[in-house]
């Protein structure tokens, strides 16, 4: 029986995604070898990896004048790519600390140079967010880095700043594809694809082309953009499961109906959990401002730790795997990316409304 997979990130797969992974996976369409025994040079790998780039330029409608780099390391190698690549002297790389992962991005962006923080939630516990129109950036600014949705406080933005001095940057690790985007409006988006788009492995980045001109040929090779972008992300060796993966996971997405689809999903499958956090609010609590409450991370504390412990226990025995809070924060949270079923998050709500009557 397969367990419902609340975890945060690797995260569920679509089953009709492992199953063709696992018909492929010794011998690839005829080859008599496996996809990830051929070299990454072979035809048969370049349809794939041409496939993987395409589906992602259609299916989050990547304008011409941006490039789609596949890379390895995460999302936290983008943490110290960008300001290696974007930041310059006599400018300064502006954040929105929004949570545990921006503040990531901020202590490796100090590293490399001037920063600045534009807003922060520290004092609040980051349980809310800036509005967007109230972000600016300031004369100086390289670029203004928010987190599309933080993965550990459930808190996610609903409208994005809209900047006409400084490129606005946005790590999307966490809601990449649950929504439809104005990519035009960003100068760049990175994701590591675990979360929605498939096994880790391969890093997402979609970077305006102007912007690679800031890109010094001082960088070592791989940590420079324009290498990824001239050589589209073939300069070396690719990381080709997680590629293959990705490019069947798209394809997947394309089938339900693409980033519309996949938001009335996300929409659907939280308002199932909130709606429990409503009708029961002596007993679940969500600590996020409802403005802010992420449709992909929802988290919620009990009445008390012992509560929380023997919750995530009972699930378990239910198979609902994965709902323990971040270490740093405690508490329960249910991550519910795109590829979650609806009825995993229904079976989700009824346990927590059974388990509310029993306990409360
Ligand atoms: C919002 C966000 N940014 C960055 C990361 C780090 O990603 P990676 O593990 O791919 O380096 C994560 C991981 O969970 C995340 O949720």
């Amino acid at each position: 029986m397969r367990a419902k997979n609340f975890y945060a990130g690797p995260s569920t797969l679509p089953e009709e995604v492992l199953k063709q992974i696992k018909d492929d996976i010794s011998e690839y369409k005829g080859l008599g070898l496996s996809l990830i025994e051929t070299s990454h040079r072979s035809k048969e790998y370049d349809e794939v990896h041409n496939n993987a780039l395409s589906r992602l330029r259609t299916l989050l409608q990547v304008p011409e004048n941006y490039s789609i780099i596949l890379l390895q390391g995460g999302a936290t190698l983008q943490f110290g790519m960008i300001p290696m690549n974007l930041l310059k002297d006599g400018t300064t790389a502006e954040y929105v600390n929004s949570g545990a992962w921006a503040e990531k991005a901020i202590e490796d962006a100090q590293k490399i140079g001037n920063t600045r923080v534009l807003w922060d939630g520290k004092e609040g516990s980051y349980t809310s967010l800036p509005k967007a129109a109230e972000v600016k950036a300031g004369e100086d600014s390289a670029y203004v880095h928010i987190t599309s949705n933080e993965t550990i406080g459930g808190l996610q933005w609903k409208d994005f700043p809209v900047l006409e001095n400084s490129p606005l940057i946005a790590d999307m690790s966490s809601d990449i594809l649950s929504r439809p985007l104005d990519i035009s409006k960003f100068g760049m988006i990175y994701a590591g694809a675990q979360k929605n788009l498939g096994p880790s492995g391969v890093t997402i980045a979609i970077i305006r082309n102007d912007l690679l001109e800031r890109s010094s040929d001082a960088l070592p090779v791989y940590l420079n953009y324009n290498t990824h972008a001239s050589k589209d992300s073939l300069y070396n060796t690719p990381p080709v499961f997680s590629i293959w993966a990705l490019s069947l996971v798209l394809e997947w997405v394309e089938k339900q109906g693409g980033a519309k689809a996949m938001e009335a999903r996300a929409e659907k499958k939280s308002q199932m959990l909130y709606s429990v956090m409503e009708e029961l609010p002596e007993f679940f609590h969500c600590p996020v401002d409802p403005n802010y409450r992420s449709t992909m991370n929802v988290v919620f504390r009990l009445p008390n730790e012992d509560l929380e412990k023997q919750f995530i226990a009972e699930a378990a025995e239910k198979h609902m795997l994965g709902l323990k809070g971040h270490r740093s924060v405690g508490g329960l949270r249910a991550s519910i990316y795109n590829n979650l079923t609806e009825e995993a998050c229904a079976e989700l709500a009824d346990f927590m409304r059974a388990f509310a009557k029993k306990n409360g």
